[in-house]
């Protein structure tokens, strides 16, 4: 590996990578034809793993995040224990925008992302770096997504994604996770200027932080709206799609990447329409949708998800037969397999074995 003389890495140029061997994925993505479903699981690097757990006892989070050794370590974990996966995604966070806009975020255990000081009323907004110098604020990351790449080494591609605006607007103004998001949704519906405004900031700063991640290594993007699901259809339609469609068109204008979107829960009336209305390639559907219904919905769109993680607690055989029918809902083709969202840390790793075999054992 190349070292700068400060110490830091100099990045390796895209032209330097070795050429990728399974590009199942991209193709999938780009409607092409592929012979076998490609699959990957949200939340691969984690704390299901006893190797993941190894690497964390010692590092806390975002240091492990902020550690490009250990943030490509962890990346590599999943591909070096299931050698069949079809990509590998970047480890880190969505929430490391916030942070680089001038916020505090702990992880806390038990807790999971804590913010001590956010948002409370639209004067707060002064207090943010609104326009950050991404290369000096998220640079870790870039050098997290190019050292990754390198040492994939063309086996798979690697993915980069960030949050989306109206996601990252609600943690920093519920200052952690939250069931009902009501003091964002009292900024939606009491504050519509300011939440715009904070909208297009956050809209910005993951437009250059997006293409940024393609120029260090990411072959695919991912943008999680994990929020979506818990806006009523106009407040989608104002508050998420606009935004969501902004950065796909942005960032296509700058780099050609395959790009996904994953609005969790975002099956309301319209969406998932409004969705495939937008440039990008495919869209990830969670489990409370059924596959051929989401096919109906989502015009000539590449497909990803959707097994409820819940469905990796069943016995093999039964979880075989689950995936079995939802490959028979999406079909084969402008399909990729995954969860309808993250990975439990109580799965059993092996049955996460299970689920890429079983999704690799369904041909046309
Ligand atoms: O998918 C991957 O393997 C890549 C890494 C990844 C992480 N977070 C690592 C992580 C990705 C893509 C994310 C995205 C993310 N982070 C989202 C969007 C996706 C989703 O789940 O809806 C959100 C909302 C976050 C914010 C966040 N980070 C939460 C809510 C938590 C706590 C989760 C929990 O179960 O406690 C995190 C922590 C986190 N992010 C962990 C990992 C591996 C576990 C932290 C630990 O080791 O203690």
């Amino acid at each position: 590996m190349k070292r700068a003389s400060d110490g830091t890495r100099s990045r390796m140029s895209l032209s330097a990578f070795p050429a990728l061997k399974n590009d199942c994925m991209l193709r999938a993505a780009r409607g092409e034809a592929t012979e076998w479903i490609p699959v990957w699981m949200m939340r691969q690097a984690g704390r299901y793993l006893p190797e993941y757990q190894e690497v964390r006892k010692d590092a806390d989070f975002f240091t492990m995040c902020r550690t490009p050794e250990l943030a490509c370590k962890v990346s590599l974990q999943p591909l070096e224990r299931f050698p069949t996966l079809d990509a590998v995604i970047i480890f880190s966070d969505i929430l490391v925008i916030p942070q680089a806009m001038g916020m505090e975020v702990l992880m806390v255990k038990g807790k999971g992302p804590v913010f001590p000081d956010p948002l409370k009323v639209p004067e707060d907004i002064q207090k943010l770096t609104l326009k950050p110098d991404i290369e000096s604020t998220l640079g870790y990351v870039f050098d997290a997504v190019n050292l990754t790449r390198e040492r994939i080494a063309g086996r798979v591609p690697l993915i980069g994604f960030s949050g989306a605006p109206f996601t990252l607007m609600a943690y920093m103004i519920e200052g952690g996770g939250s069931r009902t998001l009501s003091k964002a949704k009292t900024w939606l519906f009491k504050h519509p200027e300011a939440t715009h405004k904070l909208l297009q900031a956050l809209t910005d700063i993951i437009v250059e932080y997006l293409v940024g991640k393609v120029k260090a290594g990411a072959q695919m993007l991912q943008v999680f709206e994990s929020n979506g699901g818990d806006l009523t259809p106009d407040h989608f339609t104002e508050f998420s799609l606009p935004y969501l469609s902004q950065i796909a068109s942005r960032v296509k204008a700058a780099v050609d990447v395959p790009m996904t979107v994953f609005a969790r829960g975002a099956n309301q009336e319209g969406a998932l329409e409004a969705l495939a209305s937008t440039e990008y390639n495919t869209i990830s559907v969670d489990w409370r949708i059924e596959p051929s219904d989401a096919r109906k919905r989502a015009g000539n769109k590449t497909l990803q998800g959707n097994l409820d993680p819940g469905a990796l607690y069943a016995a093999p055989e039964t979880l075989r037969k689950l995936v079995a029918k939802m490959v028979k809902g999406f079909g084969t083709q402008r399909y990729i397999a995954n969860l309808g969202h993250g990975m439990h840390p109580s799965h059993d790793p092996e049955m996460a074995g299970n689920f890429i075999d079983a999704v690799h054992a369904c041909t046309n």
